[in-house]
């Protein structure tokens, strides 16, 4: 297939590479595998990978214009940081490293919810013609290789089963709690998951509480735009946790396995790099176009898309001190009960980028 070409179908799209290898971690046989020089190659990428380079290269000839984008040195670094991560297990305090690979490995399972939640036909919300980018494809293979990837998919085991591996390597079989409900509730889902229908029907009432575009454009569509400037954001903001994860389970003196976790999460990684860039393509190319709203009026989209996005931002920036708030109430709680917990607590405080002050607020630590 040459990749000029700017149509695909579904199963292009989903289409793997041959392996020479597939990757088997614990005897789970997960996605993806080794090619003849041994290398990871990620799953679903035979097609998906050079469409979305073909997909960007056209719009950046047609429109001159950066990508819709976030540096990842803009997104708050992981908490806590690798140094006070490392004082923890070096005391033997493993409980809260444990649960933050349970947590990740959790929250990409909810990726599986992906493949739903999309507007019918997006073209037709669209002045000009969609056909040959990242947007019409969205429904046709780019939104269920995302879902496959993370949740994995019928006997291939995904990111979420790849996480809890390399947890169960390098903590060697911890006792693990199950942590779906409460991350469901901090991520604001409902407490069960929802049929289809239901679903859309919540995030079709949701944007209309939230809305930011005219009225007269379909809510769904603001939703489906909302919730992929959300994923973006979580994707990006993953790298430092990839990074942090991987320089932790690489290191012997702090885990077990021989490096062995660390290579897992690696591959993780290289799977999320075709997620990061078809959002960023199609939501680039809304950016650049112009909605048709249900009366037939239509709306030049490029501010519009940055409300939502400088919404978004801010959102994901809530979200993460929230998430630092739950992961300091864990581990104050694990050092509680340690003979030198106090102690302890306060030297993980002076290695931090920021602290707790008694209001409940963060301050940027002068420390470090
Ligand atoms: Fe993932
Ligand atoms: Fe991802």
């Amino acid at each position: 297939m040459a990749f000029n070409e700017l149509n695909f179908d579904f199963s292009d799209l989903l289409a793997s590479h041959q392996y020479r290898e597939p990757l088997v971690v614990r005897g789970i046989r997960c996605h993806g595998g080794y090619n003849d020089s041994g290398n990871y190659v990620s799953p679903r990428t035979r097609n998906r990978v050079p469409a979305i380079r073909a997909w960007q290269d056209r719009y950046k000839q047609e429109f001159g214009q950066p990508l819709l984008d976030r540096a990842v040195e803009e997104t708050p670094p992981h908490y806590p940081n690798l140094a006070q991560a490392k004082l923890l297990l070096c005391n033997g305090i493993r409980e809260p490293m444990i649960r933050t690979l349970t947590r990740i490995g959790t929250v990409e399972g909810f990726g599986a919810g992906i493949r739903f939640g999309a507007v019918d036909d997006i073209g037709r919300h669209f002045v000009e013609d969609l056909a040959g980018t990242a947007t019409a494809h969205l429904t046709r293979g780019l939104y269920e290789a995302h879902a496959r990837d993370e949740a994995g998919f019928e006997d291939q085991a995904g990111h979420k089963q790849m996480w809890w591996a390399a947890r169960d390597i390098a903590f060697e079989n911890p006792p693990v709690q199950d942590l779906t409900v409460e991350m469901r509730r901090a991520m604001g889902m409902p407490a069960e998951p929802l049929p289809p229908a239901e679903l859309l029907r919540r995030m079709a009432e949701q944007a209309l509480k939230d809305r930011l575009l005219p009225r007269d454009i379909d809510p769904m569509l603001e939703a489906q735009v909302a919730r992929m400037m959300r994923l973006l954001l979580i994707e990006i903001n993953a790298f430092h946790g990839f990074r942090w994860a991987e320089s932790i389970l690489a290191d012997d003196s702090l885990v077990a396995g021989d490096g062995d976790a660390a290579r897992i999460i690696s591959y993780v990684r290289g799977d999320e790099t075709p997620h990061l860039e078809y959002l960023k393509c199609a939501l680039s190319e809304i950016r650049e176009r112009t909605f048709r709203g249900e009366s037939g009026r239509t709306y030049p989209a490029r501010e519009l898309i940055n409300a939502l996005w400088q919404r978004a931002l801010a959102t994901s920036t809530q979200r993460s001190i929230e998430g630092r708030n739950a992961e300091l109430a864990e581990i104050t709680t694990a050092l509680e009960g340690h003979p030198r917990g106090d102690d302890l607590l306060e030297e993980f405080h002076a290695l931090g980028q920021v602290r707790p002050v008694a209001d409940g607020n963060w301050i940027n630590n002068t420390n470090s």
